[in-house]
């Protein structure tokens, strides 16, 4: 991946995918060869909205690598809270980090702040846009589970606000992938990605019904209906609810089918799907560490080649 900064599935080819994934696979495989990598280089965690997995990931990842880490800490005690531009924030930020993560609740967060900085940025979720890492992370465990191609995929649940979905779907069009997306009527796709899966060619299967498409799904991807995203919460209450599975939903499965999540889940998941052979949701947030090793190297490893390149001109 020649890339200096990881801000949309989109800007992601096949090539690009499988070479973070490769190297993740050598992570997972030997994580003692990579540590140390960085040693000396520190990742600034710029956490601007809740996050338990993406920002422990990445804190533990960066250190498997030899790097420090450094937090904004609660952003009502950082100078946002005195109106602070995210600009400034960051320019700021630039100066005392090699590279930084950024998660931020308004879409195109992540792309004003790599216009702003040179050091290498990763969209940690902007708003209702983008989660890229993520979508990282959940490629690696199918391609572990499944393989890449020759697939059909289900994603369901809240595919309007749900970032991990945007990225997820625009990603897949790199694959051999069937893809189908399973919501209520108010939740489906927001237009703008429609039309980026459109161009890929990728055709757009929708339902409301789970049941029309369970029995030829490889993996089902859940989402969580995102509470927080609703500007009117009577219309988050009109959805929550719907569209949970538990073990016996899932008799009608195929015997391989594996479910996943990025978590957290709410209620979409009853606890007797974990006792199954479908569960896959923890192994894939277990998936962070290696899949954000395998970016944070690559990125640094682009960062340096760039800075050479400079020196040499
Ligand atoms: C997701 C997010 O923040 O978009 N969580 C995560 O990073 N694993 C999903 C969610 O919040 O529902």
């Amino acid at each position: 991946m020649r890339q200096d900064h990881l801000i949309t599935a989109t800007q992601l080819s096949r090539d690009d995918i499988e070479a973070v994934l490769d190297r993740a696979r050598e992570v997972a495989d030997d994580p003692g060869a990579f540590a140390d990598r960085h040693a000396g280089h520190v990742l600034a965690l710029c956490f601007f909205e809740p996050s338990t997995r993406t920002r422990m990931s990445f804190d533990s990842a960066a250190k498997r690598l030899g790097m420090e880490t450094i937090g904004m800490g609660d952003v009502d005690s950082s100078s946002v809270s005195k109106g602070e531009s995210l600009s400034d924030t960051v320019r700021v930020i630039e100066g005392y980090a090699d590279a930084m993560v950024l998660r931020h609740p308004s879409e195109g967060a992540a792309t004003l702040a790599a216009e702003h900085v040179s050091v290498p940025v990763v969209n940690a979720g902007d708003g209702a846009g983008q989660h890229p890492s993520q979508t990282l992370l959940d490629l690696h465990t199918i391609r572990e589970n499944h393989g890449l191609d020759d697939l059909t995929v289900g994603i369901m649940g809240d595919l309007k606000y749900g970032r991990t979905v945007h990225s997820l779907a625009a990603a897949l069009t790199n694959f051999d992938v069937n893809q189908h997306f399973i919501s209520p009527e108010s939740l489906r796709l927001p237009r703008s990605v429609r039309f980026d899966l459109h161009e890929t060619g990728a055709q757009l299967r929708e339902h409301t019904d789970l049941d029309d498409v369970l029995g030829d799904l490889d993996v089902l991807y859940v989402t969580r209906i995102q509470k927080e995203r609703f500007p009117d919460e009577n219309e988050y209450h009109r959805v929550a609810g719907e569209y949970q599975i538990d073990a016996e939903t899932l008799d009608d499965a195929s015997d391989d089918l594996t479910v996943m999540h990025p978590l957290p889940r709410v209620d979409e998941i009853a606890p007797d799907v974990d006792e199954t052979d479908h569960a896959t949701y923890f192994e894939q947030a277990h998936n962070g560490i290696p899949v954000r090793m395998a970016l944070l190297d690559t990125l640094m490893e682009n960062a340096e080649a760039d800075e050479e390149t400079e020196a040499d001109r």
